[in-house]
């Protein structure tokens, strides 16, 4: 197989930490495919739809999109989906025929990645009936919280340490209420989901506090997920596992929306093993 045909790549400024062609290249190469998936810069000042012309003109297929070139990937693009049109950002996109067609997996992949976790926790299976607590308002508070929207959970509860950035929220959801960050454990209280989408607890960054408190709050049988996963085993997760909540790690958001994006350029979803997941950590555990 040529590999200058069929090229897949995941765009940013920078990205040469990126783990997606690690990802995408276990998945290629399982499915007798050339592992032709690459880290390909943009920078943020080039024409991102001609940069995307150019690409498709040496051979690729599709990309994926971080950091900062989301919403520029929205603007380029000729068609895009439902998740990708409501958080106004596109991190998957499909070259077809000279057209541009964008979605984004984030929240999504992250819903998946709970439900991959309940198959292992069926009493947890009635958190789409409770509230949810989300804390944060990044770009990753954003996919997940139009995410629930969208499964339909009635009762979404946003804390930020900036209230402002909760508040300019609230739109991508029916159901979502703002409560002040140190409001946490009563904002906790009866959920049946907490995720931390902060970067509190990540290497290098401060600890979240008021964990323990948050965790007796939270209803029976919750999840509790955390999208940090350097490391993986955060203190929030440890200390949710030692309360007998059901944790779900942050490869379940990293693997799912990678997964979704697979789906898209090939029409079927890969497995997540347990050889690319233990790539995946001795990845991260490189640093
Ligand atoms: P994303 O990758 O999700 O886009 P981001 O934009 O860097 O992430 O957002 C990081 C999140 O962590 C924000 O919600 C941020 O809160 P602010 O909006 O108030 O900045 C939160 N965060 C970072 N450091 C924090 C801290 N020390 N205490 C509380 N929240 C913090």
């Amino acid at each position: 197989m040529s590999e200058t045909r069929d090229r897949l790549a995941i765009i940013g400024w920078p990205v040469g930490h990126s783990r997606s062609p690690l990802i995408h290249n276990h998945w290629l190469a399982a499915a007798g495919r050339a592992p032709n998936y690459v880290a390909h810069p943009i920078d943020p000042n080039d024409d991102f739809r001609a940069a995307l012309e150019g690409m498709a003109a040496e051979g690729f297929i599709g990309a994926n999109v971080t950091i900062p070139h989301k919403e520029a990937a929205f603007a380029a693009m000729d068609e895009v989906s439902v998740a990708a049109q409501s958080l106004g950002a596109v991190n998957t996109i499909s070259f077809k025929q000279g057209r541009f067609m964008g979605a984004n997996t984030d929240g999504d992949g992250f819903l998946l990645g709970l439900e991959t976790a309940m198959d292992q926790a069926v009493s947890a299976a009635g958190w789409r009936d409770r509230p949810a607590l989300v804390l944060g308002a990044g770009g990753a508070a954003r996919a997940i919280i139009a995410a629930l929207g969208r499964a339909g959970i009635g009762d979404i509860r946003l804390t930020n340490r900036t209230r402002e950035k909760a508040e300019a929220l609230t739109a991508l959801a029916d159901n979502v209420s703002v409560g002040d960050w140190g409001a946490r454990q009563q904002l906790a209280e009866g959920c049946g989901l907490l995720v931390n989408t902060t970067s509190l607890g990540m290497t290098g960054q401060p600890p979240l506090d008021g964990v323990s408190a948050m965790l007796a709050s939270l209803g029976d049988g919750a999840l509790v997920a955390d999208i940090v996963y350097a490391p993986l085993e955060t203190d929030l997760l440890r200390a949710a596992r030692a309360a007998g909540r059901h944790a779900v790690d942050g490869l379940g958001m990293l693997l799912n929306q990678a997964a979704l994006s697979f789906e898209i350029w090939f029409g079927a979803r890969p497995e997540i093993d347990a050889t690319l997941r233990a790539a995946l950590i001795a990845d991260i555990e490189k640093g």
